[in-house]
């Protein structure tokens, strides 16, 4: 499927910036810049990761995907597998306890075409934890060697991690975790930059972030709380880490990933027009992904509200889109308040950055 092609003015400016980028290689991996976007469940799926590679993430990574539900050939698991032919940098993360079952569920995942797999190992969330999935494979770092081992030889395309520090303050195990990664053939490890008992309070721990960039024998992707394409552009500029991630930063600012390359990322860049445009190209994708209205309705009023997030008016604009009970009201009700809108400067939107927002997730 080829989108409608953005209006001229639009694609101008995001090739401008996207000509600011320089690529990058993580191990044997290639990417478009060293800003990628974090895989996010229940919302990177494709429509979601080529939007955000159109506006100039430099590679992307599936949600966590269940090795039992791939090996059980779960219907639905398997459609999270889908990757569109238009994307180009894109990882599948699994997630499980058990090294056969994830080497058997790897093998089903490089079917569909990524650039690389990826083990989830920072998942927090008790349902996964408490099997030994997720962040619970960070606590017994014996298991980890022939579990690595294990994947690398069911798998053509490389392997690479997504890890938090540690579990907890008193563990932080991140740079042994690294080392036997590099041992076994591992590309590259990035890094939530909090403990499993952390979940998602406090800040990202950067001074860690940093010290491990420096030292690492394997590429690290450092991750958590870049919240502004500011705060990115800073980081991006002085970082140690090879490449950095963005997960929720992207929700509150769709264009986060270019305007990380503004000469003054505080300048007003992309217009309320260009928002309206982005969001009918995430619709395109969107219809062509959700088989069902519902989720159409429900995925589109989901990131319309983040989207606008801090923009003058929004409360009752929130208001009314949730009245809303059929797609048609909540496109109406979107396009009007982005003709309305006259500012679209991140830096103006009112966000407290240092409020807890979207503080839970797989990782
Ligand atoms: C809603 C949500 C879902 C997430 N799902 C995943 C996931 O499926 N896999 C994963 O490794 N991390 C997941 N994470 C963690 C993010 O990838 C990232 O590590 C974390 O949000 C910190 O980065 P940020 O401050 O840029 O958002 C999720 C985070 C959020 C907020």
């Amino acid at each position: 499927m080829n989108p409608k092609p953005f209006s001229p003015t639009l694609q101008k400016k995001i090739d401008l910036l996207k000509a600011k980028r320089s690529p990058i290689k993580l191990g044997a991996i290639d990417f478009d810049s060293p800003l990628l976007l974090a895989p996010m469940s229940a919302i990177c799926n494709y429509p979601f990761r080529l939007l955000m590679e159109e506006l100039g993430a430099g590679g992307t990574v599936s949600e966590l995907i269940s090795c039992h539900g791939i090996n059980y050939g779960n219907k639905r698991t398997r459609e999270m597998l889908y990757i569109h032919p238009r994307e180009k940098n894109i990882g599948i993360q699994l997630f499980g306890e058990d090294p056969q079952a994830m080497a058997e569920s790897a093998k089903v995942a490089q079917e569909y075409g990524p650039k690389f797999i990826d083990i989830n190992m920072g998942c927090p969330v008790r349902k996964v934890v408490s099997k030994g999935g997720g962040s619970a494979l960070l606590k017994d770092t014996k298991k980890l060697a022939p579990f690595f081992a294990l994947m690398k030889k069911s798998l053509e395309v490389p392997l690479t991690i997504k890890i938090r520090t540690g579990w907890d303050v008193d563990s932080i195990n991140a740079p042994e975790i690294i080392h036997i990664a590099k041992e076994e053939g591992v590309e590259f490890v990035a890094i939530h930059g909090r403990t499993r008992t952390q979940q998602y309070k406090g800040e990202a721990n950067w001074d860690l972030l940093e010290m491990i960039g420096r030292t690492s024998p394997l590429p690290i992707i450092g991750n958590g709380d870049l919240h502004t394409a500011y705060t990115t552009q800073l980081r991006m500029k002085t970082t140690a880490c090879q490449a950095l991630m963005l997960g929720r930063g992207c929700l509150r600012n769709p264009f986060i990933f270019l305007e990380s390359y503004l000469e003054d990322p505080k300048e007003a860049y992309f217009s309320p027009d260009d928002y309206w445009e982005i969001i009918l190209r995430y619709f395109e994708y969107l219809e062509d992904y959700a088989t069902q209205e519902r989720t159409l309705l429900v995925q589109m009023r989901k990131l319309i509200v983040w989207f606008v997030a801090g923009f003058p008016g929004v409360a009752k604009f929130r208001g009314d889109l949730f009245k809303a009970k059929e797609l048609e009201e909540v496109m109406k009700i979107s396009e009007e308040f982005f003709k309305e809108l006259t500012i679209s400067n991140q830096f103006a939107k009112n966000i407290d950055h240092e409020k807890p927002f979207m503080a839970g997730g797989h990782g």
